[in-house]
């Protein structure tokens, strides 16, 4: 038997799978990557460690199969998005931690790029929005903040990569510096229509060229692990940024087709086909995962605190002692009772954009209980969702498209049933959970099993995936709209007055 393997290197942790050829499960490792937050708003992680933690958890997976390198056809990575890693060519050793996505040092930056006037023009060429998340600002205060970090840069002796292009650069003892067309789509700095690195954005943001990877499609020849770190030389064969691989495991390859990760945030993309759309709502336009050199694209949006809020109720306001126990207290009233709960704790993603708005709970009466708010906060993640949905939607229609059909889903909130049947409700298409719901690690195992032929093309892939439940929306369309209603009305309470 063959088999894949897939590196899914993530924000919290570092995780492998081998996946047979079906895209079934054999083995899976994991470990804890730890978080550096040196001051308010910024966030490190040590790239070392996410090399370390990534190598080992491959080890294991393997360990755990009970099979070897060699019986690995071809391995995938996925990662964490936007994280930039500065390192030195001829020693390896980074210049400084990983400055995470989530950090924000790279605002007055983004400030100064929009006082220009510059927005429409990196968005007309990046499909993003200016703003610190991405990696342009982020590699800019590294070459401006690490001593002798410019002018090294100026000779030629460094590399910029995105988490990807890091591990690469590792797996191959430093031979290849590549990363993929999804995760170039993230920097800022790659023009997602010609798909190659912006010259002008390169200078506006004083970028010196020799520091970034080459790009290639998101399937292909990466190079291949060194034989000595997993007993033999392994092809990597697939790379995407997680949540364009996450689409690419839900079998999304055409326009109009969506799914939705239920992590700590929650990530929604919908495949626009070939077509590069400007979104008119609020979304941001990315690459696709790229099996070939023509171009695909998704519209993106994401909801800051997803899970997160089942956190909040456990260790803020301490409803709940295990994050598990939440879907039995919101299950033990038949609903919110009127109660809406907004968790804009850390301001509004897409559609609404709005960094002040805070966490506001409305609806509260003299019968409300923990559980009733349990239920609102669990309800929070759909209604958040369903805005971003319903957005897409629009910009579909826009573009002459069809509204969604239905929406796949997948990561670790999935598995609550009465969360994703309320999410069918307020939808009113149906929510489809699949067979095997790691389609992140999936996706880059699908991209590598497309390269070294074990798949002979995406349509073998489409048969390959299957559905375990599909939730059917049962609640009336007036209902649904009403409950719509009362959740941007609750919304409206969570922007501040200036
Ligand atoms: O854009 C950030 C995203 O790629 C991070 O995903 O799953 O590592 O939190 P995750």
């Amino acid at each position: 038997m063959t088999y894949l393997l897939a590196l899914d290197q993530g924000t919290s942790s570092s995780r492998s799978i081998v996946f047979d050829p079906r895209g079934r499960i054999v083995a899976q490792a994991q470990q804890e990557l730890p978080q550096i937050y040196p001051q308010p708003g910024w966030v490190e992680h040590d790239p070392m460690e996410i090399w370390r933690t990534q190598l080992a958890t491959a080890q294991q997976a393997l360990r755990q199969a009970g099979i070897g390198a060699a019986d690995i056809r071809a391995l995938g990575i996925t990662n964490q998005r936007e994280t930039t890693v500065l390192w030195n060519r001829a020693t390896g050793a980074p210049l400084h931690h990983a400055i995470v996505w989530q950090d924000r040092r790279g605002e007055p930056s983004c400030a100064q790029l929009r006082s220009q006037g510059l927005e429409a023009t990196i968005q007309a060429k990046t499909g993003l929005l200016v703003d610190a998340y991405f990696s342009a600002t982020k590699l800019q205060w590294l070459l401006d903040n690490v001593p002798g970090a410019r002018a090294q840069a100026e000779r030629g002796e460094l590399a910029f990569g995105t988490v990807d292009s890091w591990l690469i650069w590792q797996l191959t003892g430093g031979r290849r510096h590549v990363t993929d067309v999804s995760n170039a789509s993230r920097t800022m700095l790659f023009n997602v229509r010609s798909n190659q690195w912006d010259d002008e954005l390169l200078a506006l943001l004083n970028i010196p060229r020799s520091l970034l990877p080459e790009v290639l499609p998101s399937s292909g020849d990466f190079g291949a692990s060194d034989a000595g770190l997993l007993g033999a030389a392994i092809p990597i064969g697939g790379v995407a940024g997680d949540q364009q691989s996450a689409l690419f495991g839900q079998a999304c390859f055409k326009a109009g087709m969506a799914k939705n990760t239920y992590g700590t945030g929650c990530f929604m993309l919908m495949h626009t086909g070939a077509n590069f759309q400007t979104s008119r709502n609020g979304l941001l336009t990315t690459s696709a995962a790229q099996p070939s050199s023509a171009t695909q694209y998704a519209l993106e949006g994401s909801v800051f605190v997803g899970g997160a809020v089942v956190q909040w109720l456990r260790d803020g306001l301490q409803a709940i002692r295990a994050s598990s126990e939440v879907q039995a207290l919101a299950e033990s009233v038949p609903d919110s009772g009127g109660v809406m709960l907004v968790p804009a704790f850390t301001g509004l993603g897409a559609p609404y954009w709005n960094p002040d708005a805070r966490g506001t709970i409305t609806g509260l009466t003299r019968g409300s209980t923990l559980a009733h708010i349990a239920r609102a906060a669990l309800e929070s993640i759909a209604y958040q969702s369903a805005a971003l949905l319903s957005a897409m939607s629009r910009d579909a229609v826009a573009n002459g498209g069809a509204p969604v059909s239905e929406l796949r889903v997948d990561g670790g909130a999935c598995v609550n049933d009465l969360l994703m049947q309320f999410q069918a409700d307020l939808l009113g298409i149906p929510v489809v959970r699949p067979a095997v719901v790691e389609t992140t690690a999936l996706g880059a195992a699908y991209l590598a099993g497309l390269a070294s032929g074990v798949y002979a093309g995406q349509d073998e892939l489409t048969t390959l995936w299957q559905a375990e439940r599909r939730f059917m929306p049962t609640l009336a369309r007036e209902q649904a709209q009403a409950l719509m209603a009362r959740w941007e009305h609750a919304v409206a309470q969570a922007v501040l007055p200036a």
